[in-house]
């Protein structure tokens, strides 16, 4: 035996050796977020009626406070009080400890031994995320509302040592697009708490809604907080759909307080955004002194970026002034966000106060004037003792001096900012927006679109490696976004937020050397258990059926899952799946002819997920090697592959999964065939949604060539010709041996006057090129 082999052997034996360790470990401290620390040990602590709890004599009453919950629920499903002991010395006890040498407020350390459980804590919050981590290591019976009696409540024994990397770990709610009430606000609180998230961002004001009580703008309710219709179906969809009945809702001061004080009692900091110098429809419809035109306006029940926002004005300005005192007073954060993304600037252009002020200040643009708009309400806050929070627009026109940015559109300006010495909580959306797709079936409830799965979220690093080591100590934190057009009730929320929240919260806490999604996918489902006792109604897409089109030895289709201990069932012949159907072993053959590839993921004999579908169109050019060239453009990244030559269509409108997407200079698409192929017609199909700023292209020549390099043109489409017939440029020529075809691409480009949105970069989104 060589070196080498014995060096492979032992590294395979290493990884696998730490795979069980990682695979019992995860089994039996199934921990989300995983502690920073955590030593397996021997046995376990079995809580009866006879365990009692002591404080160190050390510890204040807030220490006691902090039990309190934990206690309270304890007592519900055991039974067991837990009676104060008087001495530290017994068996059977839980011995609470201050601990001031921890060097983070939230760390905490805990000792579960076969007669004790110790817990050492610097600040009560500390306390409190100790508990967490016990509560997920008792049985889940421990979640019910009801006593259970027949549980054994054991705890098993284990070293913990842990604290979070990142001070801020938020899940963001916009209540205004859909009402969310109290009590599911709480909901989110108990369980962002659980998972040992500190932050909760209330997303209160927005073109659809304002939902917050002030008392100074009664209108602000009375008219602001309802609609009388809602968009129905997605935004982009034409003809638009209306649901005419009046909605809304919103919070009393004294519901406000209520909440904040709940969540007070979970270590959650609630920070209120309300938005500004955009997403202001519902204040204009309430206050339409406060635009530029004076309105009229209707509370928006569209989806979408509106024209009509705050003037610049003083009266807007003594407005919000009056509004953020109110606020402030309500909400103990330190934060106050001011919103500040999406901010049109037409109607100030032709605003006579807006051109005024910007004169009077000096200002040469309107993103200057935004910048001045942010900085005077910054003073505002400052004021107030509070500190803003923006989303990453702020930075245009220059930041506020002492503005915090959330980094949402990509993470570029979160490296911006922390550049500039600006604190920065990242939440791209690319990695943290809750409302984008979880899975790429076509068949998942609508959303906005994207497409976010859980090991995505999972794998985000808020330290993203474009930051210089000196900039990290701006980087706060994380947090997640739920934006609720596409969420109209409480079930569908839960499905968009659980269990991807598990992910975040396992992001903002644990140290990327402690990251290990094959870890964490056996903890989830574990969490899940808990999350069925608990009646949330959670996402299972974590079990869905993934498939993935390979070139191998022929257009292949490979299917996986990312959940553990999960088998796929599938059929080709249109049949739906069941646990009888064949399993999934190796990549099926697809493109040659029609096919439908279902399947489905099965875990103990049970169907985890809804079933996988794709179609495959049999064309010659299945699988072969496709070239975009003169990409200097933007690349979207759509949901699934958005291969050319994966005999797969895209799902319609644009939303759905599988296309090739692109906005730029104009290109070709070259597709080389592995043998010498005789062909006679070739099909591109393109979407052509113009009211999406998706436009098919303004001309392609399509062209062949036998040897490679020579090439010949067999047609060409105009636009008209694809508008018409729906995306599609189709020629038909002889047949003819060829070795490539090219399309030459001109990009429709700057979209012209004559169109709405005229001004605006086009894009091409192309699902396929069929060959025949
Ligand atoms: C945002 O998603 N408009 C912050
Ligand atoms: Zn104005």
């Amino acid at each position: 035996m060589n070196f080498i082999t014995i060096k492979t052997i032992l590294l395979f034996s290493f990884f696998s050796l730490f795979s069980v360790i990682v695979r019992t470990q995860s089994n039996e401290y199934p921990i989300i977020p995983v502690p920073a620390e955590l030593v397996p040990q021997k046995g376990s602590f079995t809580l009866n009626d006879k365990t009692q709890l002591y404080f160190q004599n050390t510890m204040d009453s807030s220490f006691e406070e902090a039990f309190y919950l934990f206690r309270e629920h304890l007592k519900r499903s055991t039974g067991f009080d837990l009676p104060k002991a008087n001495t530290n010395s017994g068996k059977n006890i839980i011995i609470c400890k201050l601990n001031t040498n921890l060097e983070k407020d939230e760390a905490y350390k805990l000792l579960v031994s076969r007669s004790k459980i110790e817990i050492e804590a610097k600040t009560p919050i500390g306390l409190f995320y100790a508990l967490q981590s016990i509560r997920q290591l008792l049985p889940m019976e421990f979640e019910q509302t009801t006593l259970s009696t027949s549980t054994k409540w054991n705890i098993p024994c284990c070293v913990i040592n842990d604290a979070p990397t990142f001070v801020y770990r938020g899940l963001h709610m916009d209540v205004c697009r859909h009402f969310v009430s109290v009590e599911e606000v709480k909901k989110y609180i108990d369980q962002i708490a659980m998972l040992k998230l500190n932050t909760f961002h209330w997303h209160l004001t927005d073109d659809q809604a304002w939902r917050i009580e002030i008392k100074k703008y009664p209108k602000l309710t009375t008219v602001g907080a309802y609609r009388n219709r809602t968009l129905q179906g997605h935004n982009n969809d034409y003809p638009r759909v209306w649901d005419n009945t009046r909605t809304g809702g919103f919070y009393t001061q004294e519901e406000i307080k209520d909440v904040v004080d709940y969540a007070r009692k979970r270590f959650v900091t609630i920070i209120p955004e309300i938005e500004m110098p955009g997403h202001a429809t519902a204040v204009v419809a309430s206050y339409p002194e406060l635009s530029c035109s004076g309105g009229p306006f209707d509370v928006e029940g569209r989806w979408g970026v509106f024209n009509d926002v705050f003037c610049t004005k003083d009266e807007t300005f003594s407005f919000l002034e009056d509004v953020l005192t109110e606020v402030a007073a309500l909400f103990p954060s330190p934060y106050i966000h001011i919103g500040g993304d999406e901010c049109p600037k037409v109607r100030w252009k032709r605003c006579h106060a807006c051109q005024q002020r910007m004169k009077d200040e000096g200002l040469e643009d309107e993103h200057q004037l935004q910048s001045y708009f942010v900085k005077r309400m910054e003073t505002v806050v400052h004021k107030l003792g509070k500190r803003i929070i923006g989303w990453d627009e702020i930075l245009e026109g220059g930041i506020a001096p002492d503005a915090t940015v959330m980094s949402w559109r990509g993470i570029a300006g979160g490296i911006s900012a922390a550049k500039q010495g600006h604190d920065v909580i990242m939440t791209p959306s690319e990695a943290m927006y809750f409302d984008f797709y979880q899975s790429s079936l076509h068949t998942e409830p609508l959303a906005i679109g994207g497409y976010l799965p859980i090991e995505r979220v999972y794998a985000f690093n808020p330290y993203v490696k474009e930051l210089e080591p000196k900039d990290l100590k701006h980087i706060l934190g994380v947090q997640a976004n739920t934006w609720t057009e596409y969420m109209p009730d409480a079930q569908h929320r839960e499905m968009m937020v659980f269990p991807r929240v598990a992910a975040l919260a396992e992001v903002g806490w644990t140290s990327e050397k402690n990251k290990d999604f094959d870890s964490f996918a056996i903890r989830l489902p574990k969490l899940m258990k808990r999350y069925d006792i608990m009646g949330i109604n959670y996402s299972r897409a974590f079990y869905s059926v993934v498939g993935t089109a390979i070139n191998d030895g022929g257009l292949k289709l490979k299917l996986s899952t990312i959940a553990p201990e999960t088998s796929i069932h599938y059929t080709t012949d249109g049949s739906d799946p069941t646990l009888s159907s064949p399993i999934y072993r190796e990549p099926i053959p697809v493109g040659e002819k029609e096919m439908v590839v279902k399947a489905i993921s099965v875990k103990n004999n049970k169907v985890m997920y809804i079933p996988y579908e794709r179609s495959f169109i049999a064309n010659k050019a299945g699988g072969q090697k496709v070239v975009f060239e003169n990409a200097d453009g933007v690349r979207f990244e759509q949901n699934g592959s958005g291969n050319l030559t994966d005999c797969t269509m895209g799902g319609r409108p644009v939303s759905r999964p599988d296309w090739f997407s692109y906005a730029g200079t104009d290109g070709s698409i070259t597709i080389e065939f592995e043998k010498l192929t005789s062909i006679s017609k070739i099909t591109f199909s393109s979407a052509n949604q113009n009211n999406v700023l998706v436009y098919s292209p303004k001309s392609i020549n399509f062209l062949v060539s036998e040897d490679g390099t020579t090439f010949f043109p067999v047609g060409a489409v105009w636009h008209q010709q694809m508008a018409a017939a729906k995306g599609k440029a189709i020629v038909s020529f002889t047949p003819k041996k060829v070795k490539k075809i090219k399309l030459e691409i001109a990009m429709y480009g700057i979209i012209p006057n004559t169109e709405p949105n005229s001004g605006e970069m086009s894009a091409l989104f192309v699902d396929e090129i069929i060959v025949e």
